[in-house]
């Protein structure tokens, strides 16, 4: 393990170290490995392909990634797993706190993982670490823990290759109202708690005797660290020495505050931050539909008001999303490969099919158009719109000027626009092959 020394009063605040020291998070279990692989959804192969290099890394080349605040190593065993036969990868995981970097090494070793560096360090020291630069940066739920999380960030920044990209998790601050009621509380109970342990036992007392009317009380369906990981994460969610939310606004001043673009704002697909996905009144939809994406984003976070995180890949460039105009790409389904839809189209000719996915949480429903069975039928996550279209020509005894690619996509284009938004339906260029599946990497080791 390299120890980069980190400088105690700079670049970190001791009690949220020593936090992190007692309480490592998330709890985790090296042997668990042997049975299951933790995925960290923002760092599959295929959305950050999709999201962060045009579809067209196949992460076969040199591609090194710094897993910031790695914690206790959720996402730096993922990542690692995904690029362990590529002999160019390499992962650094960097956090201040040996105990969680212990866990996560261990993790790594029940999975024979050879291709992850363990850096002892601070964030904020990155820039004279010479760890860098990155191509990938996956940075989850550490810079709202900084003093100065601009600091943070441009730090992380300073490490970036500039065609990289970085994977972000940031507190959001409406859904965790009742969280910052709760601390609140906490402090004035705890004024006279001389330690953490003493903080924890009040804490225990505070939440088994909390009313149904409090607002932490009330939120309880979609906040559960203090249930899911026991100790360890009642300290992270209601003890921690440094916190502080983000709203949608607050987080696009700090990125581009830094010289840095939002690419996107996601929770699995983008369905969450869009405000067609709550307002249904056309003459209201019209109006917010004409602001730019950052204020819808925020509106939809206003309306929605559970957001707890904000998830959201962040790059130097603007450009970084794989197109659905560029034919060379490959349309996938993502995880979750629908079987009926063909049957759904033959049942009602003529008719809206609906498409469900239990992972996604949500039905696409379209009427399909002439050639719509076709498209359905050779997507198969191999063949490019190209080829696609070839096909569904040759099917047809059709030229091209008899049935353009234009004509095809604009059938294409709404449909995939669904899937997509709830990232179901995602591209890669057909030059990169497919990626290892969750299966073949699930497999005990
Ligand atoms: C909430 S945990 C998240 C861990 C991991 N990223 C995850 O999502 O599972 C925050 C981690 O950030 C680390 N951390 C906090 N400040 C840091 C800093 N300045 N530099 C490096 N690591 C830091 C803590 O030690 C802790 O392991």
């Amino acid at each position: 393990m390299e120890d980069g020394s980190p400088k105690e009063t700079s670049s970190y605040l001791k009690a949220v170290r020593d936090q992190y020291e007692a309480y490592p998070y998330p709890p985790r279990n090296p042997t668990d490995e042997k049975v299951r692989l933790e995925n960290s959804w923002h760092d599959f192969l295929e959305l950050i392909n999709f999201y962060c290099f045009n579809g067209r890394s196949n992460f076969s080349q040199e591609f090194r990634v710094l897993v910031a605040g790695g914690g206790t190593g959720d996402q730096t065993i993922f990542l690692g797993e995904q690029l362990r036969y590529n002999r160019r990868a390499e992962v650094v995981h960097l956090d201040i706190s040996e105990k969680c970097n212990e866990i996560a090494r261990r993790r790594a070793e029940v999975r024979k993982l050879a291709n992850i560096t363990w850096v002892h360090g601070s964030v904020l020291d990155l820039p004279s670490l010479k760890l860098g630069p990155f191509d990938y940066i996956n940075c989850v739920g550490v810079l709202h823990h900084m003093d100065d999380p601009r600091a943070g960030l441009q730090a992380l920044r300073s490490v970036l290759k500039d065609d990289g990209a970085m994977s972000i998790m940031l507190y959001g601050k409406y859904g965790r109202t009742g969280v910052y009621q709760l601390q609140e509380l906490l402090r004035r109970i705890n004024l006279d708690a001389t330690d953490l342990q003493a903080k924890l036992a009040n804490t225990k007392i505070v939440l088994d005797s909390l009313p149904r009317t409090n607002w932490f009380k009330r939120s309880e369906d979609i906040i559960g660290d203090h249930k899911e990981f026991g100790d360890a994460g009642i300290v992270d969610l209601l003890l921690h020495a440094q916190d502080r939310p983000f709203t949608v606004d607050e987080l696009y001043d700090l990125v581009e505050g830094c010289g840095l673009h939002v690419i996107e704002l996601i929770e699995r697909g983008r369905s969450k931050y869009k405000v067609e996905s709550y307002i249904r009144d056309k003459r209201i939809l019209d109006r917010v539909s004409a602001l730019p994406r950052r204020q819808q984003q925020a509106i939809a976070e206003l309306i929605a008001g559970d957001m707890i995180v904000h998830n959201f890949y962040v790059a130097r460039r603007a450009d970084t999303v794989a197109s659905l105009e560029d034919l060379r790409n490959v349309p996938f389904y993502f995880l979750d490969p629908p079987r009926n839809v063909l049957e759904l189209i033959d049942r009602n000719p003529g008719r809206s099919v609906k498409v469900s996915s239990t992972l996604y949480a949500a039905t696409v429903e379209f009427v399909p158009g002439l050639y719509t069975r076709n498209l359905f039928k050779y997507l198969d996550g191999e063949h490019s719109l190209k080829e696609i279209f070839e096909q569904i020509r040759r099917d047809h005894g059709k030229t091209e000027q008899q049935l353009s690619n234009d004509e095809l996509l604009n059938e294409f284009r709404p449909i995939y626009q669904q899937f997509n938004d709830l990232g179901w339906m995602l591209l890669r260029h057909r030059s990169v092959g497919k990626f290892r599946s969750l299966t073949e990497m699930q497999m005990p080791v």
